[in-house]
């Protein structure tokens, strides 16, 4: 019997409807490549919703999404409405509700993608990211005293729990473990100032790390991460860290690989709902221009199906994408590309039926 997955797809906002179109595209030729069904319920949550309605997300809305395999996200965020309000009301809010508590983010360089680094190769830049993705700065902890007055105090804590840390160091060990590549974990953090937080962390990394006798185990400071990305970026195998550093690093990992055309992440639960996107946001500028890179999503797409365990289709997505790179592509910029959004996922699909 063929598996059935029930897919909420959310194009969302901006280029978002145009990247998802051609992700969806090559998901539907993969389904029937691989023989799984695919049942795609689209929803329309997003910038152009709220401000018809008024709503970013309501309880039922979360409760029905909770009833899917996956999510399938294009991109949120719309210049008409204040920042904040849907990145907090869809985005942040499916992440803490979900309790998708990885944010995993494959930084890889494929072939033929100019990177920005002179002398490193596909060989130097092939590491994944797993940030925390429920707590530190983003849990929403703090508030204002007197705002608007000259004594105005404005707090934001981070919130590290023993439960939220160890459930992130653990997959990123099982990750790191079953990637199977340098068998290297690298800590990044900031144990010389954020002396609370990051003493957590430290302890649990190395506490969990007498479990797995087989894994290096590094630990660095976030601004010297920085460097060492651009510098040596072939030391890196699997990096864990917290919210707001994962998320400030894996923008810099993004254009090493080439940029946010290529980027792609998973919001992760393992005993969950899960949700994948492109990582670039929803370009408005470019939107409806069939200009916008659409790789980025299509590799989300295949980080959905291996996570749904959907291994072959998943790997044979992503080398279909490296033929598209190797042999076609003159950039991955959005109007750069020498072909459109289309055009790019009918290649795809192309070298995906080929196999
Ligand atoms: C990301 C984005 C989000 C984040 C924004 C849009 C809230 O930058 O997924 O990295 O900060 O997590
Ligand atoms: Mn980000």
């Amino acid at each position: 019997m063929k598996e059935n997955y029930n897919i909420a797809v959310i194009p969302g906002d901006g280029t978002g409807p145009e990247v998802i179109r051609e992700g969806v595209k090559v998901l539907t030729v993969a389904s029937s490549l691989f023989e799984f069904n695919l049942n795609l319920e689209y929803f329309d949550y997003g910038g152009d919703r709220y401000l018809k309605t008024g709503q970013t997300l309501s309880d039922n809305d979360i409760e029905k999404l909770k009833t899917y395999d996956a999510i399938y996200l294009g991109a949120i965020g719309h210049p008409k409405v204040k920042p904040g309000i849907l990145e907090k009301g869809i985005l942040l809010r499916l992440r803490f509700e979900l309790d998708q508590y990885i944010n995993l983010r494959p930084v890889k360089l494929y072939p033929g993608v100019d990177c920005p680094l002179k002398d490193k190769s596909p060989e130097d830049i092939d590491f994944v990211v797993i940030r925390e993705n429920t707590e530190g700065l983003y849990a929403g902890a703090g508030g204002f005293l007197k705002k608007g007055t000259p004594d105005e105090v404005a707090i934001q804590e981070s919130i590290n729990t023993r439960k939220g840390v160890e459930r992130c160091i653990r997959y990123a060990f099982e990750y790191c473990k079953k990637r199977n590549k340098k068998n290297k974990l690298t800590l990044v953090g900031k144990t010389n100032v954020l002396t609370f937080a990051f003493d957590l962390w430290e302890r649990v990394f190395y506490e969990v790390s007498k479990e797995y006798p087989n894994i290096e185990v590094d630990y660095a400071h976030v601004d010297a991460v920085t460097m060492w990305f651009i510098k040596n970026p072939e030391w890196f195998d699997v990096i864990v860290t917290d919210n707001m550093f994962g998320d400030i690093i894996t923008d810099l990992g993004a254009i090493l690989q080439g940029g946010m055309g290529i980027a792609a992440g998973g919001n992760i639960n393992p005993s969950g709902v899960s949700m994948f996107e492109p990582i670039g946001g929803s370009a408005p500028k470019y939107a409806g221009k069939n200009l916008i890179n659409p790789l980025a999503a299509i590799c989300a797409g295949a980080m959905m199906l291996e996570y749904l365990g959907e291994d072959k289709a998943s790997k044979a997505i992503e080398s279909a994408v490296m033929e598209v790179t190797a042999k076609h592509l003159k950039s991955l910029a959005a109007g750069e590309m020498g072909y459109t959004t289309t055009e790019v996922g009918d290649l795809v699909v192309k070298y995906l039926t080929k196999k």
